[in-house]
This record gives structure tokens, sequence and C-alpha cells, in this order.
């Protein structure tokens, strides 16, 4: 698949292809280092959400390929949204000055409206809960690295897969392995349907009971922001912890990972179990972006 001068939205866009590209170039970023390749090329990262890891990362993707980056990390109070200029204005007007825009908005569809003004790609760096398709991206790198493919492995998705941006995305790039997944939430934060018509599944709301079919262990916290209040999700805080005791039930090659920030659901008791990956996930992250904005620059 050709990514040059693509906008990326949704892991709905990837297929299996482009995926073991996107890996074989992240593995050669991260045997050979970067080839300054963007020289030249300047970035923008449009942040409208609080980030630590994804900005940071495509910024130091960008850096480590030679190319520049300029960044607004508040577009929300401290840019000419506050002035009412237009999203798809926005993408016009920054796509004057810059090579690739990366964006986050609370949203979903900002980002759509942003990239039809746009006339270089836009990246979608988290659109609301809908999709955040650079990190089931970086995932599926950690996961192909790990094992030696994807296909045919068992993934438990446990959490909040109701709001879950990363969920959603990374069954979405997953499927394309015919990779069988659990899923593991409760009733009230089940997947959407529109997603789970398009994989093979099980459900369960016992996680010590389904924990020793999993290869992989995906987990990721409430999105206790895009509830209608704190209490509300407060009542589902705590309620799928993968402790000691539940790993001690899982596959000794098992793999943990989450897109972080963790939060009770992963306790740092579980720190020393040599099956935790989430921060090899950050560090893969940059790699697998380094990749992308190479394709989609070419
Ligand atoms: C995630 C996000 O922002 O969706 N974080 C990330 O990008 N690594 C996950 C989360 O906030 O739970």
């Amino acid at each position: 698949m050709n990514l040059k001068g693509q906008h990326i939205l949704s892991a709905k866009q990837f297929d299996k292809e482009l995926l073991l590209e996107i890996f074989q170039q992240a593995k050669k970023f991260e045997e050979n280092g970067g080839d300054g390749c963007l020289k030249g090329k300047i970035m923008a990262t449009l942040f409208c959400e609080p980030s630590t890891r994804t900005r940071f990362s495509f910024e130091t993707a960008m850096l480590r390929l030679g190319g520049d980056v300029v960044s607004n990390f508040d577009m929300m109070n401290n840019s000419s949204f506050t002035k009412r200029e237009t999203l798809f204005d926005t993408g016009k007007v920054v796509s004057q000055m810059v090579d690739v825009i990366v964006m986050r908005h609370p949203v979903p569809v900002a980002l759509h409206e942003l990239a039809k003004g746009s006339e270089v790609p836009v990246i979608n760096a988290g659109n609301g809960p809908q999709d955040h398709p650079t990190q089931a991206m970086l995932d599926a790198y950690t996961i192909w690295k790990e094992f030696g493919k994807l296909d045919g492995l068992t993934v438990g998705v446990i959490g909040d897969l109701k709001y879950s941006r990363v969920l959603h995305s990374q069954v979405m790039a997953l499927k394309n392995f015919g990779v069988k997944f659990v899923l593991v939430s409760p009733k009230e934060l089940q997947l959407p349907v529109d997603l789970k018509e398009r994989i093979d599944f099980v459900e369960s709301e016992n996680l010590s009971e389904v924990i020793s079919e999993m290869d992989v262990i995906s987990v990721n916290r409430i999105q206790e922001e895009r509830f209608a209040s704190k209490e509300e999700a407060e009542k589902f805080r705590g309620k799928f912890v993968v402790n000691n005791q539940i790993l001690a039930r899982a596959k000794e090659k098992a793999i943990v990972l989450c897109p972080l920030p963790r939060v009770e659901e992963l306790p740092t008791e579980i720190d020393g179990d040599g099956r935790i990956r989430f921060f090899t996930q950050v560090k893969n992250g940059v790699f697998v972006r380094m990749a992308l904005l190479k394709m989609v620059l070419g």
C-alpha cells in the first residue's frame, strides 16, 4: 500500500501487507537508527487534549529522521480556535506551512474536518473515543517482535472497551492477522457492535477464568474523561485488575500490554514480572512512527 501523501485517520485503513511493511521498516530503524531521510521536512503537532507519550513520540521520531517540528499542545486555549476559526480553515492554514500534521482532538469528527481542509497528510494521534491508529501499529509491532508472528494468537482485550480508542484501533489492526479475541469488560462497557461484527471473539466478565487462554494481555484504564460524570466512571474503577495473583494463572510466554497511563488496573507489584511490555511499547512507538512518517512523506 502506498501511503505517500495519504491521511492516516483510522486503523480501519490498515491491511496486513501495510502493517508488515511498517514492521520491517521500524525494525530497520530500531537496528540502524534514523537515516536523515526527512531532512528539510516539517511536522506540526496540534494537540487539543493532554498527551505525554504520543506527542513526544511523534516529535522524537521526526527529529531522529532529520526533520523539524512545530508544536502547539494547547490548541483549545491558545490558537485561533478561541476566535472561532473553523477546523477546515485551520487545516488549510497550517498545511500552507508544514509537510505533515499530527492531531489529537476530543471530538471524533474534528479530525476529519481538519483533514478536509489540509493540503498535506494528517495523522490521527487520538480522536475522542474513536481511534488511535498509530498506538495500534506500535502495539502490533510489539507483539510481532515478541512472537515472530501475529497469526493465530489469542489476544485478551481488557477494560473499558466502550470508550478506549486504543483498544478500538487495536482490534481493527490485529484482525488482519486472524487473531482470536477474548473481550473482558463490564457489561456496560462492551466493545461497540460495529467493531464486534468484524472480529472473531468470545466475551467474559470473569478475568481469572479466561486469563490462561491469552497470548497477549492487553489492558487499558477506564477512560473516565469520556463519562458523563466522575461518579459514573467510579463504578467501574478497579473492576479488572491484572495483579500478581491473576498473572500466576497466565501463560508463561504471555505478554502484558498497556498504552499507558496505567492506574489501578496494573498495580506496581507486577513491575518485576518478566511478561510486562508497557515500557518497551513506548520505545517501539518511536520506531513505528519513524517508519510511518517516512512512508507518508515519501
Ligand atoms: C492513550 C490515549 O491517549 O488514548 N494513551 C496513549 O496515547 N498512549 C490511552 C489512555 O489515555 O488510556
